[in-house]
């Protein structure tokens, strides 16, 4: 069954791992069903470059990324503060 273009609309689902082969194929699939997707990932460099390709490939403003380490409270905390106040 196709995914509604406006099924995500107004949400924003934040994908952690966001910059890795299957979190780019998640980000694309938010954007595709009209939400925001945030790139969550340890790796900075690699998340930011994400983001920028796909923004152009998808032709979208709605992607963001954060700098996440899953693995710790602080960082998750720190990730959820920074998006509540974006
Ligand atoms: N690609 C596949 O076909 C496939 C199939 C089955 C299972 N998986 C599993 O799914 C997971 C993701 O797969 P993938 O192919 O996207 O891997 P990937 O290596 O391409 O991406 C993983 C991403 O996670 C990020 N990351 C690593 N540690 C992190 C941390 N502590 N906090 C936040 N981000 C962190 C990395 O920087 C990277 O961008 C893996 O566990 C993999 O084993 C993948």
């Amino acid at each position: 069954m196709p995914i509604s273009s406006d099924l995500l609309s107004g949400k924003v689902v934040v994908v952690t791992g966001g910059a890795g082969l299957l979190g780019r194929t998640f980000i694309s699939a938010i954007v595709g069903a009209g939400g925001t997707g945030v790139i969550a990932d340890i790796n900075e460099e690699t998340g930011l470059k994400t983001r920028d390709t796909l923004k152009r490939e998808l032709n979208s403003d709605t992607i963001d990324f954060v700098k996440l380490d899953i693995t710790s409270k602080d960082s998750i905390n720190q990730t959820i503060g920074l998006l509540a106040e974006r």
